[in-house]
């Protein structure tokens, strides 16, 4: 079944423990963190305190997606902080190869991520030694866009990929997912579904999960 990353980006931060517990209980299988820079992204989001305090609350598997340059400075902190996995973006560093090494050395693990206009190809090179491949279905840096069809595309190529290759690394996509755009990912081959605003705008919270799953 697709696994539900829940981005906490669209919840009330006032109350991110209560918000923690309500996916948790909904029968999320992660808790997605996405840290941005402003510099990488045009959007500041929160850091390696609020990542801490997640952690200190909380024993979900928690999947932080760094939107930041130069992420190879910051992977250690991060996983100090309580990250179960890191994702970072090709387009932020000038060698993928040492940060996915540096995260699998710490136990954790590694994915890298394309933004809507970067080829899926470029990740071919490091795909035999990552954990996961994050798609984004919207440009970076902000919740509640509308998914970009053509990434989809990049889906079902890369599960043709990994196929051929015979290897298991998960696909996730982020940005604009909801119960309307659900189903054509997953068809598409994505394996983990990573939704911020489809999730915590609705209160029932298990419903809007079981609906991304398209089990209703
Ligand atoms: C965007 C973030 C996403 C974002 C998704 O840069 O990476 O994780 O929170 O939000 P929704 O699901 O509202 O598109
Ligand atoms: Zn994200």
């Amino acid at each position: 079944m697709v696994k539900i990353s829940p981005s906490l980006l669209a919840c009330n931060f006032t109350k991110i423990g209560e918000e923690m517990e309500s996916i948790r209980i909904a029968g999320a299988d992660m808790a997605h963190l996405d840290i941005m820079d402003g510099v990488f992204v045009t959007n500041i989001s929160f850091g390696l305190p609020v990542v801490s305090a997640i952690r200190k609350h909380s024993d979900m598997f928690l999947d932080v997606h760094l939107m930041i340059i130069n992420p190879e400075k910051y992977i250690d902190r991060f996983i100090d902080a309580g990250a179960d996995l890191i994702t970072f973006h090709i387009e932020a560093t000038n060698d993928p190869e040492a940060c996915i090494a540096a995260i699998q050395k710490r136990g954790k693990k590694a994915a890298l991520s394309v933004k809507p206009n970067t080829p899926i190809e470029a990740v071919y090179p490091f795909l035999d030694r990552c954990d996961m491949i994050l798609i984004m279905t919207v440009e970076p840096g902000y919740g509640g866009q509308s998914l970009i069809p053509e990434c989809l595309k990049k889906v079902s190529k890369l599960r043709a990929e990994i196929q051929k290759r015979k290897i298991d690394v998960a696909i996730q996509v982020d940005g604009g997912i909801n119960e309307k755009t659900a189903k054509s990912a997953i068809e598409a081959g994505a394996d983990i579904l990573v939704a911020g605003s489809s999730v915590f705008n609705n209160q029932d919270r298990k419903a809007a999960i079981d609906a991304l799953r398209c089990l209703t």
